[in-house]
């Protein structure tokens, strides 16, 4: 985990949880690769559980992290970019947490990377999304400032810029402290649950269930949700 990722991204404590659903909607066993797998904290858990993981990430560093934690060695890693999913074999199981997917930038290259999962993944196969519904209310303006934290010796910004046709947006963390500022950049495309399911019926993959979280708990449209797609048999 980079300093930016420890801004950006509030670690999520939701690893056992987030095994046990994967567990139920995959094939037992199967290969299972994740998109955006950073330094294993879901993919070690899984591997341990007696699935054949492969970790994706674009960052050779969130690798090398993921490699000497204890059992880190038990996920296989691969450098890429998960638009194109450049990695070897079938899958039972290929999933992405934490709003990962969500860091593709373009309709296009989300398009893609759900046509390369779908052809990478088995038949009876399951790709799962852990991803949020974007707040409308951040949407009215196309600009919104937060601040995070407010401290004797440290103030924490959010600045996001929302681009309401591209559903691009661009934001940056600033951390301002006696020795100076710090800028952290992000860019990430939110979609709406009904065009990723577009995108998943384009790619040949069926929506099975949307859930409120990783208990299977009533999708509200409210923070996290976690759904699953499906290659159907005999496709
Ligand atoms: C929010 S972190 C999540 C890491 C990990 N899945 C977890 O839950 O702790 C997102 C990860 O996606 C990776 N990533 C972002 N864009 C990517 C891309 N286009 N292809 C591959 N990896 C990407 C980042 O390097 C980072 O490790």
């Amino acid at each position: 985990m980079t300093e930016h990722d420890a801004i950006a991204w509030p670690v999520a404590q939701d690893e056992e949880a987030a095994v046990a659903f994967l567990r139920r909607v995959a094939p037992a066993g199967c290969r299972a690769l994740e998109l955006g797998v950073g330094t294993g904290r879901v993919a070690i858990r899984l591997a341990r559980e007696g699935f054949d993981v492969t970790g994706l990430d674009a960052s050779a560093v969130m690798l090398e992290q993921m490699a000497v934690k204890p059992d880190g060695e038990r996920v296989k890693a691969v450098t890429g970019d998960f638009a194109e999913v450049a990695v070897e074999g079938t899958f039972g199981l290929v999933y992405a947490v934490q709003h990962s997917f969500f860091l593709l930038r373009s309709q296009e290259e989300q398009v893609r990377s759900f046509q390369k999962v779908a052809a990478r993944l088995e038949p009876g196969g399951a790709f799962v999304l852990q991803l949020f519904v974007p707040d409308p209310n951040r949407l009215i303006v196309p600009q919104a400032n937060d601040v995070l934290q407010i401290e004797l010796k440290q103030v924490v910004l959010r600045v996001s810029k929302y681009d309401r046709v591209t559903q691009a947006v661009n934001r940056q963390y600033v951390v301002m402290t006696e020795s100076g500022t710090k800028f952290y950049p992000m860019v990430f495309r939110y979609a709406w649950p009904a065009e990723l399911d577009l995108m998943a019926r384009l790619a040949g993959l069926e929506l099975e269930d949307r859930w409120g979280g990783w208990s299977q708990e009533p999708f509200t449209g409210e923070g996290s949700y976690t759904v699953v797609y499906r290659k159907p048999v005999g496709k």
